[in-house]
């Protein structure tokens, strides 16, 4: 045998995180239409999940996307937030909570000590902008759900933060107002989930007295990092 051929006995796939190995029939196929599942267990790693993100068109968002936002900070984080949909600056750097509302959110974060790259998994109920920001329509929602599925899946946190009602009907199918259920703890799928405000909620109502949105988000991070201290 030349040496040449005994060497690529040494070939193996490669193993890293942006390699793996996935079957053709999931690498060349993303279901169009929405109403097709994505089955859990499809992805075996989060780079793997964003490349079909960014080849995605199981919804018309797919057509006017920059960058699909998947997610960002730690894939082993205890905790997860997951917000509505990207903003145009999310849009344009593929990375969930950079504009004003990230701002907003980081600064409640580190109030209690949580490190969003160490400490936290942030991502969105939609990897697309809603053309003008609105509200992801249901079919779009149902189109992008099974990546937040597989999402949730693969970091498996101990708690969830959804911002704002259309993240928790959306993950969870409760419609409540978001000022009845904020800081509430709720069980899904077996996981501790507590909705809280929206931070771009918070930028619209700046007040700080007792019982403002801002007064009640810090009682809500604050029971929350008391419970990841418990857990
Ligand atoms: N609002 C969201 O819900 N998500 C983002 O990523 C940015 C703003």
């Amino acid at each position: 045998m030349s040496d040449e051929k005994q060497l690529s006995l040494f070939d193996l796939p490669v193993n890293d995180d942006s390699e793996e190995v996935l079957t053709s029939a999931q690498t060349n196929f993303i279901p169009k239409d929405a109403k097709i599942p994505i089955p859990a267990g499809t992805y075996l790693s989060m780079t793997q999940l964003a490349k079909h993100c960014n080849e995605c068109y199981r919804c018309e968002l797919g057509a006017s996307r920059t960058h699909a936002v998947v997610g960002r900070g730690n894939l082993q984080a205890n905790l997860m937030i997951i917000g509505e949909a990207p903003g145009q600056h999310e849009d344009e750097t593929g990375l969930p909570f950079v504009g004003r509302s990230g701002q907003l959110l980081e600064k409640i974060l580190a109030s209690v000590g949580f490190n969003s790259e160490q400490d936290i998994y942030i991502c969105n109920i939609n990897k697309c902008r809603p053309p003008e920001n609105r509200v992801p329509t249901p079919q779009e929602i149902a189109a992008c759900k099974p990546y937040l599925l597989e999402q949730i899946r693969l970091v498996d946190p101990k708690v969830i933060l959804l911002t704002g009602a259309t993240s928790v009907k959306a993950l969870t199918g409760n419609k409540s107002a978001i000022s009845k259920i904020r800081g509430t703890w709720i069980e899904w799928e077996g996981r501790l989930c507590m909705p809280i405000f929206h931070p771009s909620y918070l930028l619209r109502n700046p007040s700080q007295e007792k019982g403002s949105p801002k007064w009640l988000m810090w009682q809500d991070i604050q029971a929350v990092r008391a419970k990841l201290d418990e857990l």
